[in-house]
């Protein structure tokens, strides 16, 4: 095999209650990442196609993630990528993650897989480190495992993968304002007070165990963030109105997709989700912002070779 090319989708992080640690996967949203073998040595970015990226290796999250799998092989050969850009950088569905997790996922197919797809974690981690200045892992194990994940962090953290209601559909709305994740990271207070730890460990329990359970009713009252949300959501235009507007239609609950600007939304069902669709269309489009809207089934499978 000379040359792969890898559909890498959007994920949904933090899922309200679980910031850095909880994730879940997207369909029909991606990015494409082709890998070709090249007879020089190292990585190079030849093309970024959606996007005004940088193609210089250490400035790419991509190029970055390649590099952190390519320190761990001995190969003679190197490779060359190129990206479709199917999500907007910034816009909070895991752009960064799945552009590191398409590559390396590429990678290691032309390397006759000398790692599992748990492994390529912490290649892609390093992807967005490069983003964000942290190197979590709540865009990246979805984006690589599929499905929900939670990460137990720590020295040597646990990526577990968590099984998913099959009538849970997720409904996102994008406003088309750009929100680096590393600016969203720095409005955050670095001390929590005890009560609100209290709350948001309690959900987060809850809402995995909602989802091992199918108690579609735990996972609505679990889907809370009393955390990073009231802290975030004044960043994002009329974040309380459309989340209101969500819950109205019918959605179970939801917030803000990872580090924003979209929200997601999750429902009981794929008609819910679309009413809940057409409720965020209802109450964005009269602010004159450009948006885009999407349901999405929980994607179990993850970046896919295509
Ligand atoms: N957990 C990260 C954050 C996700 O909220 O900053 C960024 O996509």
């Amino acid at each position: 095999m000379e040359e792969v090319k890898v559909f890498a989708p959007a994920t949904v992080a933090n899922v309200s209650c679980g910031f850095d640690v909880l994730g879940f996967c997207l369909d029909h949203i991606g990015d494409e990442v082709i890998v070709r073998k090249s007879d020089t040595p190292g990585v190079r970015i030849t093309r970024i196609e959606g996007q005004d990226l940088p193609l210089a290796t250490k400035e790419n999250v991509a190029g970055v993630a390649v590099e952190a799998l390519l320190e761990k092989v001995d190969t003679p050969f190197g490779f060359e990528i190129e990206i479709i850009k199917g999500i907007k950088a910034g816009s909070g569905i895991g752009s960064s993650a799945a552009s590191s997790a398409g590559a390396v996922v590429g990678v290691n197919a032309l390397l006759g897989e000398p790692f599992s797809r748990k492994e390529l974690i912490a290649f892609a981690m390093e992807g967005e480190k490069l983003a964000s200045g942290a190197a979590h892992a709540d865009n990246v194990s979805p984006a690589l495992l599929g499905g929900f994940t939670l990460v137990r962090c720590g020295k040597k953290p646990d990526v577990i993968s968590l099984p998913a209601p099959a009538a849970l559909y997720a409904t996102i709305i994008h406003p088309k304002i750009e929100l680096r994740t590393a600016d969203a990271r720095s409005v955050l207070k670095k001390t929590i007070p005890l009560e609100k730890a209290i709350q948001q460990w309690g959900n987060v329990g809850a809402l995995v165990s909602g989802l091992y359970t199918d108690n579609y009713d735990l996972i609505s009252r679990a889907l809370v963030d009393v955390i990073i949300e009231p802290e975030r959501s004044v960043l994002i235009p009329h974040f309380n109105e459309l989340k209101t507007a969500a819950l109205a239609a019918g959605g179970l609950g939801g917030g803000i997709s990872g580090s924003g600007p979209s929200l997601f939304t999750l429902s009981r069902g794929e008609e819910v989700a679309e009413n809940v669709r057409q409720a965020l269309i209802k109450c964005f489009e009269p602010h004159g912002i450009p948006f885009d809207t999407f349901v999405s089934k929980i994607n179990a499978q993850g970046a896919k070779i295509i």
